[in-house]
């Protein structure tokens, strides 16, 4: 029962307020910030600390703008522009990274898989 309300509760807060970062991010954290996106599906997981060993100005401004909230409020935030190359999918291809056409769960970790790394943040 326990588990059941916690899981309500954070589905409602992660629809509530659509995106937020999950820890205080760029610059206050020098490992870089955890984001969560939430358009058009919830639960889906970006850490710059996995991605440490670009530069900023790989992503930034050119494939992602320095705003968290830029890329879903496109409304193009698409898995099918993903795998043309757009996005993550610059370098999600099966070359440079893991492609977007496997792995979905190392991204989409869910609404439950966000509310662990809460916990392990916190
Ligand atoms: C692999 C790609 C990538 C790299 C490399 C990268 N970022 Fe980001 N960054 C992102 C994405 C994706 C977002 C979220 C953009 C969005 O939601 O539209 C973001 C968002 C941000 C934000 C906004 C966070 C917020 O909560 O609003 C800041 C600040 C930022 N990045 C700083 C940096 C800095 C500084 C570096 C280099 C040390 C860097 N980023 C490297 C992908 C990257
Ligand atoms: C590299 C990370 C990544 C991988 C791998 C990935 N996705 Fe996504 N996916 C995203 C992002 C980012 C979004 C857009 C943000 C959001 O919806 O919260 C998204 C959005 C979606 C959407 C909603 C938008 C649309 O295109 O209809 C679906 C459905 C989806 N993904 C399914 C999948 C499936 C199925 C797989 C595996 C075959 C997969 N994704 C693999 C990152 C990824
Ligand atoms: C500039 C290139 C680049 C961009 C853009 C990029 N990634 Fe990555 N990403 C990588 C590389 C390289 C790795 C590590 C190599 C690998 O795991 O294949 C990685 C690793 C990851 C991992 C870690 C997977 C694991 O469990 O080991 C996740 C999750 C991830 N990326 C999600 C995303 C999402 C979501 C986006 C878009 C918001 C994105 N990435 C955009 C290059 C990129």
């Amino acid at each position: 029962m326990k588990k059941l309300f916690l899981t309500f509760t954070v589905v409602l807060y992660v629809s509530s307020i659509g995106l937020f970062s999950l820890d205080k991010g760029y610059p206050q954290d020098e490992n870089g910030g955890v984001i969560i996106f939430s358009k058009p599906v919830k639960g889906v997981y970006f850490s710059h600390k996995e991605h440490k060993d670009f530069s900023c100005e790989d992503c930034h401004e050119d494939i992602f703008a320095e705003e968290a909230g830029a890329a879903e409020a496109t409304g193009n935030f698409t898995m099918k522009l993903m795998e043309e190359g757009e996005t993550c999918g610059t370098c999600h291809d099966g070359e440079t990274a893991f492609s977007v056409k496997e792995s979905c769960t190392k991204c989409h970790i869910g609404v439950l898989g966000v509310k662990r790394l809460k916990e392990q943040l916190d």
